[in-house]
């Protein structure tokens, strides 16, 4: 019971035609919905209603990031935690934050966060049949990824939303970037017995890093570079290897800023291991290992 994994992340865009065409086109997601100022997006081998909505806003940035709970009963467990560390929680019915959406539990994290737990969101089921499928769909376009894999923040706090997310909302540390006073600079964690769900570094509060979506390969990951080139898409950095999560990414940016990255690789996790310390002199190895440093660049939200 608990959170099973990321869900869903809803990112501002001040262009909502552009940044629509741009992700469906490109990144390879599905149009599931659309209202006047949102559109409802989904990987095609994710079974549910959306994983991306793109918001008409001024500006990039995100709006909110939700994470996926397994049973209607840990609404109720988790509204009582979280009310019982002071934290103002909002339940919302199915169907209120828009087409799709279940129950919902929305609150703001000390990170500067709006969080969204849901149950029961719409299935709309994942483009294949459920009997004799066939490995992927015919006719997808860009990079499609099969699902969204992980949402990277910014705080200022780091220790704090760490702590919150570990001991309020069950997630497990697997990975941390120490200072060298013993403060954490980065925290990853987990729900899904993967590398990472959702991670913290040191920046602005409220402040959107980047999110992953998963692929399966590393050739993968080499044509989501060549789409990228090809529409003459900004690549940030990679495709590269971490040394935090040991996977390998792709870092490049929508037409609003956001930063996406596509990611494969990475380990699974038992609830039993202990978290991997990189120390802050080995920072750069830990977010590039083999370029060994981190661009300045790198560690702002912007493009
Ligand atoms: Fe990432």
């Amino acid at each position: 019971m608990g959170i099973l994994r990321l869900s869903h992340v809803e990112i501002r865009v001040p262009d909502l035609e552009l940044a629509t065409a741009y992700y469906a086109e490109v990144v390879g997601l599905i149009e599931t919905d659309r209202e006047p100022e949102r559109v409802f997006l989904k990987c095609w081998d994710e079974h549910q209603h959306h994983s991306v909505i793109l918001r008409y806003a001024p500006t990039y940035g995100l709006e909110a990031v939700g994470f996926k709970l397994q049973d209607r009963e840990d609404l109720d467990a988790l509204s009582v935690r979280l009310e019982g560390a002071g934290v103002a929680v909002e339940r919302l019915a199915a169907g209120s934050l828009g087409p799709g959406s279940g129950e919902t539990l929305r609150f703001r994290s000390p990170s500067g966060h709006t969080i969204e737990l849901v149950h029961g969101m719409q299935q709309v089921g994942n483009l294949l049949p459920l009997t004799n499928p066939p490995p992927e769909p015919l006719g997808l376009v860009g990079i499609h990824p099969p699902r969204i894999d992980h949402v990277f923040l910014m705080c200022e706090d780091v220790d704090g939303a760490t702590e919150f997310f570990r001991d309020l909302l069950g997630f497990r540390v697997t990975e941390q970037i120490l200072a060298d006073d013993g403060h954490r600079l980065a925290g990853f964690l987990e729900r899904s017995h993967t590398a990472h769900d959702v991670a913290f570094m040191t920046g602005p509060d409220g402040a959107f890093h980047h999110v992953g979506f998963w692929l399966d390969d590393w050739t993968s990951l080499r044509q989501a570079a060549d789409i990228c080139s090809f529409h003459g898409v900004r690549i940030d950095a990679g495709p590269t290897r971490h040394g935090a999560t040991r996977g390998w990414g792709l870092y490049f940016f929508d037409p609003a800023g956001n930063r996406n990255e596509v990611y494969t690789g990475g380990y699974w996790v038992d609830p039993d291991r202990e978290p991997i310390t990189w120390t802050e002199a080995e920072m750069g190895h830990a977010i590039f290992y083999y370029e060994g440093a981190v661009d300045q660049r790198f560690l702002t939200v912007h493009s």
